[in-house]
């Protein structure tokens, strides 16, 4: 094969990767770089940031002095882990904001009294199209290429055989 074909490929390759691939999921730092720690104003943090399906939260702090539950509004709102959804403790967490909803997460320990609490409200990917106003040709063809495109042995394999040129 001669190097220029090569070339040629290995960009068309690029373009359908950064074209097929979502964009990148955002790793939102509570407190950015106050971290996780008491006497932090958590709400005007979150509203400083935009939160959607996909993204990540990370909470940095002193391992073994504080932690992170995810509760309901219940407990946000009394500081209490009854129905806990999940608790993370390592220091450095990273939590997966899964679904379009509010989230809402306290330090397990007493110092959510303090103001360690978050609630952070999730939305859905502006790119993801409304599939009713989509014709279903368009779509089929997208997500054939998005999954083809989004494996890197499916390009290096597009680019050695030729398929696309
Ligand atoms: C955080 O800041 C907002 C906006 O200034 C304010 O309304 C709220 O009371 C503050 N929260 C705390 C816990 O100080
Ligand atoms: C919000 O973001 C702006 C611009 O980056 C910054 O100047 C401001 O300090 C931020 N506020 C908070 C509470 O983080
Ligand atoms: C939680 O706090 C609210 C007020 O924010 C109160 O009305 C409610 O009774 C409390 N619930 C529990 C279970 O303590
Ligand atoms: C939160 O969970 C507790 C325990 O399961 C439950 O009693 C409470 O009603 C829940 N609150 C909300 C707002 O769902
Ligand atoms: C914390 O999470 C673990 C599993 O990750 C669970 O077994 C445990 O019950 C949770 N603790 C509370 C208080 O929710
Ligand atoms: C988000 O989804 C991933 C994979 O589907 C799962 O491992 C993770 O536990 C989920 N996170 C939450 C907070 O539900
Ligand atoms: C798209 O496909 C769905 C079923 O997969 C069908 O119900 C719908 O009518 C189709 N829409 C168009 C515009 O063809």
């Amino acid at each position: 094969m001669e190097p220029a074909l090569i070339f040629r490929r290995l960009f068309v390759a690029i373009v359908i990767f950064a074209v097929a691939l979502p964009a990148n999921a955002t790793d939102h730092i509570v407190g950015d770089n106050h971290g996780w720690n008491p006497g932090i104003n958590y709400t005007l943090w979150a509203g400083n940031h935009t939160f959607f399906v996909g993204d990540l939260i990370s909470f940095r702090y002193q391992r073994n002095q504080y932690n992170v539950y995810m509760v309901n509004k219940t407990g946000y709102d009394n500081c209490t882990l009854e129905g806990a959804l999940g608790n993370w403790s390592s220091g450095k967490d990273f939590i997966e904001l899964n679904e379009s909803k509010r989230y809402y997460f306290i330090c397990g320990n007493g110092l959510c009294f303090g103001g360690m609490k978050v609630t952070v409200f999730v939305a859905e990917l502006p790119t993801s199209p409304p599939p009713s106003h989509y014709n279903n040709h368009t779509s089929g063809a997208q997500s054939i290429l998005r999954q083809f495109a989004s494996t890197v042995p499916g390009i290096l394999a597009g680019i050695f055989t030729g398929i696309w040129i």
